[in-house]
């Protein structure tokens, strides 16, 4: 499972980068405001860490998404563009294959809408589990219909899940077999640790002190 950093802040991407462990970026229009950098500079920066750097289109309508997926995607070869699930945004993800350019199919909340937008072409499209656990459903069940359905089909849209809220939906992800996982730092932050790690280390430490003594 790929796992990429839900954010728009570049040093907590250099921060995960330098762990090992990141395959990638997502941001959204929510996250780059609340940072207030030029979003350009930002996504274009965040390409020297990593392959893969969802960009999201602000246009509403066809020709405005098409007219940004082509300015975005040239600004980095790393950048993939990311369009939100409309019938505007299919017809610019099936636009974006036939120009060979990547695409994050953002703001899905169905197996039908997920279904469209691989038949459309999509690099990759993105569950918002969270939100959809807010809204009183299982998100993570989503994930598991999307990942047997493509096991009948030969889509090669990567399912990537997004609006993870804590390390447990990592774990169901992994075990559902979705390719991608994107994950906010705080979360991520956490995964390495265990209280019997902490405690285990301080012991090995403390004994080692007595060897030297
Ligand atoms: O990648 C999508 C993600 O940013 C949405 O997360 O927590 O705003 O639902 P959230």
């Amino acid at each position: 499972m790929k796992i990429f950093i839900d954010t728009a802040n570049l040093d907590e991407v250099a921060e995960i980068a330098s762990w090992g462990i990141l395959d990638g970026v997502t941001t959204n229009p929510s996250l780059v405001a609340k940072e207030g950098k030029d979003f350009k500079e930002t996504v274009t920066k965040m390409c020297e860490y990593v392959p893969e750097v969802s960009a999201q289109v602000t246009a509403t309508d066809h020709e405005g998404m098409i007219k940004q997926a082509e300015e975005y995607s040239g600004w980095h070869k790393h950048i993939v563009v990311k369009v939100p699930m409309v019938k505007d945004g299919l017809k610019t993800i099936a636009y974006c294959k036939s120009k060979g350019i990547k695409t994050n199919c953002t703001l899905v909340f169905s197996a039908n809408q997920a279904i469209l937008a691989a038949k459309a072409g999509a690099t990759m499209l993105s569950p918002f589990i969270g939100r959809l656990d807010d809204a009183g459903q299982d998100g993570m069940e989503l994930i598991a219909e999307i990942v047997s359905i493509w096991k009948n089909y030969d889509f090669d849209t990567e399912v990537l899940v997004a609006s993870t809220r804590h390390p447990r939906h990592i774990i169901e992800a992994a075990e559902i077999g979705a390719d991608i996982c994107t994950i906010p730092f705080k979360i991520l932050e956490k995964m390495p640790v265990h209280p019997l790690t902490t405690s285990g280390l301080k012991r090995f430490m403390d004994d080692w002190e007595k060897v030297k003594s």
